[in-house]
């Protein structure tokens, strides 16, 4: 069930009405329902029960510490991209043993650190990567635990931007070329072999690139065997879809029947890094209409949350529902309208030609703003970032304050007078 419904007319988060937060908190405001993380956190682990695996959650998803920590106490391991996501989750309480480290740009400075706290991986993406890691891990007198990314190229049939497992991606290592990789990590005393990774890439809807791409992964992992190559664990990345529209994405237990069948008796511990499946739904996007606007017959609607805000639908195009959070029944005229922001440009929109009635004044929810919402967030056009806030039954708590101008400005100076006089020509 989704955690968002209409009780007595009005949208609730949970057991809270979606004006109380927005009383409370003001809007723009992203608020995510504890209940529902942990729903699809248990539901993830029980697919695969039976088979030794991990949820390592993506943490670029939604890296707001309480997620993390809820997902942490709820026993998750951590999929990370960057030194500063590793410090967000031992912030909230991860275990570095349970993290890995993904991203095709880790610097040393990184690879320091990750070493230092212990992560379970590092999903290497290259093999100036692994030149790299070899040398930090010598230095610093560590045996570097490694899986290679492998990229399968396969087709997720995504949207490109977010399509990763394709040769022409900047992701991951040839099939061709892991065999050598593997060969050399596994001479390297400063690097031990731990597993093999792919992921193809995000919101799939379809389960025949997640077997294609286990199949060609699985074929590697016989060849690497036979190479003396023995391996612990294949993570399979995240990329499982949502429904954010009219997509049928499959149900966690078909996905986890296509991926078991696959796996025949082998019985190497399975990775996932599932990110915007575990927190998409639970999420949801609060915004406040300033102006109701008619240009030539067409209608919009000028809300306070803006593509700073809520990216997606800039940035790929996304649909988001958009409803309004009041009685239906009290509501005005339905119009059809586009939903927008104050931002100066016109892909600063949330939503184009919806059906909705609103007046000034009234608060509008955009569903599915769980994954890839505040994460993207930015101070575009000089705004503050949302709040966002965790509910769970009837309580509710901030868990991100409203940004200031003063966190805006903290981090810039006036030149006043340091230095001489302006470059010429100005
Ligand atoms: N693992 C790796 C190595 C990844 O690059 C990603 C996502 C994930 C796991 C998690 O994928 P998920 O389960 O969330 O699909 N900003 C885009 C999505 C970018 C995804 C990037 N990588 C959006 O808003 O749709």
């Amino acid at each position: 069930m989704l955690p968002v419904q209409r009780t007595c007319g009005v949208l609730h988060l949970e057991d809270v009405a979606l004006t109380a937060l927005a009383e409370c908190y003001g809007t723009p405001l992203y608020a995510y329902s504890a209940s529902a993380i942990a729903a699809r956190y248990r539901a993830f682990t029980a697919a695969f029960e039976g088979h030794p695996h991990r949820l390592c959650y993506a943490v670029k998803a939604n890296s707001n510490l309480a997620v993390l920590e809820l997902l942490a106490k709820l026993g998750a391991g951590f999929d990370i991209v960057s030194g500063g996501e590793l410090e967000r989750v031992l912030r909230a309480g991860g275990d570095p043993g349970s993290v890995v480290f993904s991203g095709v740009g880790k610097t040393v400075a990184e690879m320091e650190r990750a070493l230092e706290v212990g992560v379970a991986c590092f999903n290497v993406e290259s093999a100036a990567e692994l030149d790299r890691l070899e040398a930090v891990a010598a230095r610093l007198g560590r045996r570097a635990p490694v899986s290679l990314r492998v990229n399968p190229d396969v087709d997720a049939a995504t949207h490109p931007y977010i399509s990763t497992g394709l040769k022409e991606n900047k992701f991951g290592i040839p099939v061709a070329a892991a065999p050598d990789l593997y060969r050399r990590a596994a001479a390297t005393p400063s690097l031990e072999v731990r597993g093999i990774d792919c992921h193809i890439g995000s919101q799939l809807t379809r389960l025949d690139p997640f077997v294609a791409a286990l199949d060609r992964i699985l074929a590697l992992v016989e060849t690497l065997e036979s190479d003396g190559i023995a391996l612990e664990h294949i993570d399979l990345g995240g990329g499982l879809g949502v429904r954010y529209e009219e997509e049928d994405p499959p149900s966690i237990a078909a996905y986890a029947t296509a991926i078991l069948g696959r796996l025949g008796n082998r019985r190497e511990t399975l990775l996932f890094e599932p990110g915007r499946w575990l927190v998409a739904e639970a999420g949801v996007f609060l915004t406040r209409v300033e102006y109701v606007k008619e240009n030539e017959g067409r209608h919009f609607l000028v809300v306070d949350g803006a593509m700073n805000d809520l990216l997606r639908p800039a940035l790929y195009g996304s649909w988001h529902s958009i409803e309004a959070v009041g009685d239906p029944t009290q509501a005005g005229k339905t119009e059809t309208v586009d939903v927008v922001g104050p931002v100066c440009e016109s892909s600063d929109f949330l939503g184009k030609g919806r059906q909705l009635a609103a007046c000034a004044g009234d608060l509008l929810a955009v569903h599915t703003a769980g994954a890839y919402g505040f994460g993207m967030a930015s101070n575009y056009n000089s705004r503050n970032r949302p709040a966002e806030v965790m509910v769970q039954g009837n309580r509710h708590m901030l868990v991100r304050r409203r940004e200031t101008l003063d966190d805006q400005l903290a981090l810039e100076r006036l030149v006043a007078g340091s230095l001489d006089a302006p470059p010429d020509g100005a």
